[in-house]
C-alpha cells in the first residue's frame, strides 16, 4: 500500500500500542512492513460510556480507575487475538500524553512494565501524533499533508511534513469542537457522548431554523473558537418554552451546521497556505469529530474544489484507539527513536512546541490546555 514512505528497516516490525488518555481503554498490535505497508494484527477498544453517563461527561478519577481495572485484560485479549507472545514483538508503545493524567499513567506504566519484563524497547507516544498518523491505518498517504485534528480535547490545523515534523497553522482559542458537541448535547439532555447523539437527532432537524454565531470570520489566520457557539445554544435552549423533540432536532441540526461551517472556513484558509508551501495536495481529517458524516462530506467538497484529495481514517480509527499508537510507535522504532523507562507522562504535550509556546491558546476542557 504505502510505497511512498518505506521505513528504514530490513525486516517488519511488530509493535504493541496502548491508549488510555481519555475514556477508551485500548490496545492493538500493528506490523509495519519493509515496503511501508501497515497491517493491523489485532485491535481491542473498551469504552467507559456506562461509568460516565450519570455525570454527563468524563470524570477523570473514574476514568483512571476503570483503565487500571481492565488494561491488563485488554492487553491479554489483544495478544490472544493475534496469537503472539511478548517475545515475538519488537517494541511496546504507549500514549504518554497529552490527556487526563491518571489514565495516561495507567497505559504508560503498563507499557513500561511489559517492555521491562519482555526486554523490549519502549516508545513514548504523543496521543496527537497517533491521531495525525491514523489515516495511514487505512490507506497509503505520502507526506506532507494538511491535517485537521478534531477531537474532544483538540481542534488544530497542522502541516504534517514528516514523522516528527509538525507545523501548526491554527488551533482553538477556547473550547475544542468535540467539547462543543458534548456540551450542546448536555444542554439539550441528549446524553453522553454528545457528538454521536447530536448527529443522530440532527438528521430529522432543520439546520436553518436557528441563527448561530460563526466567530473569527474577519480575523486572519486559522484559529478556531467554539465557546460562543455553545453559549448561543444555551441561550436559545433556555428561551424555548417546553421544547418539543422537533425543537431539539432543529437546534441540534443548526448547531452541527454552524460547528461544521467554522471548521470548513478555517480549513479553507489553511488549504491556501499549504498549497503555497507544498506541491502535495492531501487534506486529512482525524480525531473523534472526523466520525461525523456532515463534517466529512463538507471537508471533502472543500478539498475537491481546491484540487486536494480528501482522506479520513476508517470510522473505528477516528476515535481513540490503540492501533494509531502502535503505528506511531513502529514508525519511531524504525528510526531508532525509543524512550528511556524513566520518561515522564505529560498532561500537556503540543505537537508543534514552538507554535504552542509563542501562542499558548488554551482552555480548560477535559483534556486541559488545547495548544
Ligand atoms: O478522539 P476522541 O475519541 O477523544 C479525544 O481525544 O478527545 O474524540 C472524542 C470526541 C468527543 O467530543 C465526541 O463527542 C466526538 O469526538 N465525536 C463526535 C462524533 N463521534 C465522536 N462528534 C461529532 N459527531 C460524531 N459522530
Ligand atoms: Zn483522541
Amino acid at each position: 500500500m504505502d510505497l511512498d514512505h518505506k521505513p528504514p528497516i530490513a525486516q517488519a516490525l511488530t509493535v504493541l500500542g496502548l491508549e488510555s488518555s481519555c475514556d477508551e481503554t485500548a490496545a492493538a498490535l500493528v506490523r509495519l512492513h519493509v515496503d511501508g505497508r501497515v497491517e493491523i494484527l489485532s485491535d481491542c477498544i473498551t469504552d467507559q460510556i456506562e461509568a460516565h453517563t450519570p455525570y454527563g461527561g468524563v470524570v477523570p478519577e473514574i476514568a483512571a480507575r476503570q483503565h487500571a481495572d481492565i488494561m491488563d485484560q485488554v492487553v491479554a485479549q489483544t495478544m490472544r487475538e493475534a496469537n503472539l507472545s511478548y517475545g515475538e514483538l519488537d517494541g511496546v508503545a504507549a500514549t504518554c500524553g497529552p490527556g487526563l493524567i491518571g489514565g495516561v499513567l495507567v497505559g504508560m506504566m503498563t507499557g513500561k512494565a511489559i517492555a521491562l519484563a519482555a526486554n523490549l524497547p519502549f516508545i513514548a507516544i504523543n496521543h496527537l501524533e497517533g491521531h495525525a498518523l491514523s489515516p495511514r491505518l487505512g490507506a497509503s498517504l505520502p507526506f506532507p499533508y494538511l491535517l485537521l485534528l478534531v477531537s474532544g480535547g483538540h481542534t488544530q490545523l497542522l502541516a504534517i511534513e514528516g514523522l516528527g515534523q509538525y507545523h501548526r497553522y491554527g488551533s482553538t482559542l477556547d473550547d475544542a469542537v468535540g467539547e462543543a458537541f458534548d456540551k450542546a448535547a448536555k444542554i439539550m439532555g441528549l446524553g453522553f457522548p454528545g457528538g454521536p447523539a447530536v448527529e443522530k437527532i440532527a438528521k430529522s432537524g432543520n439546520a436553518k431554523r436557528f441563527e448561530l454565531p460563526r466567530p473569527l470570520a474577519k480575523r486572519s489566520g486559522c484559529d478556531f473558537s467554539y465557546s460562543g457557539l455553545k453559549s448561543a445554544v444555551q441561550r436559545i435552549w433556555q428561551g424555548l418554552d417546553n421544547p418539543s423533540s422537533q425543537d431539539k432536532a432543529d437546534l441540534a441540526a443548526s448547531f452541527q451546521l454552524a460547528a461544521t461551517d467554522i471548521l470548513v472556513r478555517q480549513t479553507k484558509k489553511a488549504l491556501v497556505r499549504f498549497a503555497e508551501q507544498f506541491a502535495n495536495t492531501h487534506l486529512v481529517v482525524a480525531g473523534g469529530v472526523a466520525a461525523n458524516a456532515l463534517v466529512r462530506a463538507q471537508l471533502e467538497t472543500l478539498a475537491n474544489t481546491h484540487g486536494f484529495a480528501f482522506l479520513a481514517p476508517p470510522l473505528r480509527y477516528c476515535t481513540d484507539n490503540g492501533a494509531m499508537i502502535a503505528l506511531a510507535g513502529a514508525e519511531h522504532l524504525a528510526r531508532g527513536q525509543t524512550s528511556a523507562l524513566d520518561v515522564a507522562a505529560r498532561p500537556r504535550w503540543p505537537l508543534d512546541e514552538a507554535a504552542a509556546n509563542q501562542n499558548p491558546a488554551s482552555g480548560s476542557g477535559k483534556k486541559g490546555p488545547k495548544s
